[in-house]
């Protein structure tokens, strides 16, 4: 029998992530070399721009199976689910919410502040995952190591961005 439960849990942190792509639509890359993102300062160890899209599928996808899993050994939305699930949704809805502020609003500082709250939200859900079944950290794991890397390359583009004035 499929688990349409477990598929909608592995689907739903990945719609969020489209939509907040959607905002990105002509910032990343345009013909002409002019995108907003293509005229910025990065480092050195930038990935290529093609790696995001497999990495947060595979993340989103595991982060939300973890969730599945939490919610099933809870018996579903019981009162034992209601904390890690809703520290889940509020880590998610952070991370969705950090695209636009970085990719459309253009603001560095800002999204390097949204994104420290990102990564302690996500580490305490991690932790009330980890609470109700301990497999889950083998998909919130990665999620934390991915965020720090991103978090670092923030903090690297807002160093090297942040005396070069206002080009939006
Ligand atoms: C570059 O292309 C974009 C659309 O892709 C356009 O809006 C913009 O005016 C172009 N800029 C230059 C300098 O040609
Ligand atoms: C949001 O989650 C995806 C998938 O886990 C991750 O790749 C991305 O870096 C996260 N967003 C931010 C702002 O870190």
């Amino acid at each position: 029998m499929i688990n349409w439960g477990m598929i909608g849990a592995m689907i739903l942190p990945n719609v969020g992530g489209w939509a907040g792509a959607l905002t990105m639509t002509g910032e990343v890359r345009s013909p002409n070399g002019t995108a907003w993102y293509e005229t910025i300062k990065k480092p050195s160890w930038n990935p290529p721009n093609w790696v995001f899209g497999p990495a947060w599928t595979a993340l989103y996808t595991g982060m939300g199976y973890a969730s599945y899993k939490v919610f099933e050994d809870c018996g579903g939305f019981t009162d034992d689910a209601v904390l890690p699930l809703t520290l889940f949704g509020g880590q998610l809805i952070l991370n969705w919410t950090w695209t636009p502020v970085f990719f459309k609003f253009h603001q560095i500082g800002l999204a390097l502040l949204h994104m420290l709250a990102l990564d302690a939200a996500a580490a305490v859900c991690t932790v009330s995952f980890f609470n109700v079944n301990k497999k889950t950290l083998y998909f919130m794991a990665p999620y934390l190591g991915w965020l720090t890397f991103a978090t670092c390359l923030n903090f690297a583009i807002w160093q090297l961005n942040k005396d070069a004035k206002k080009t939006n």
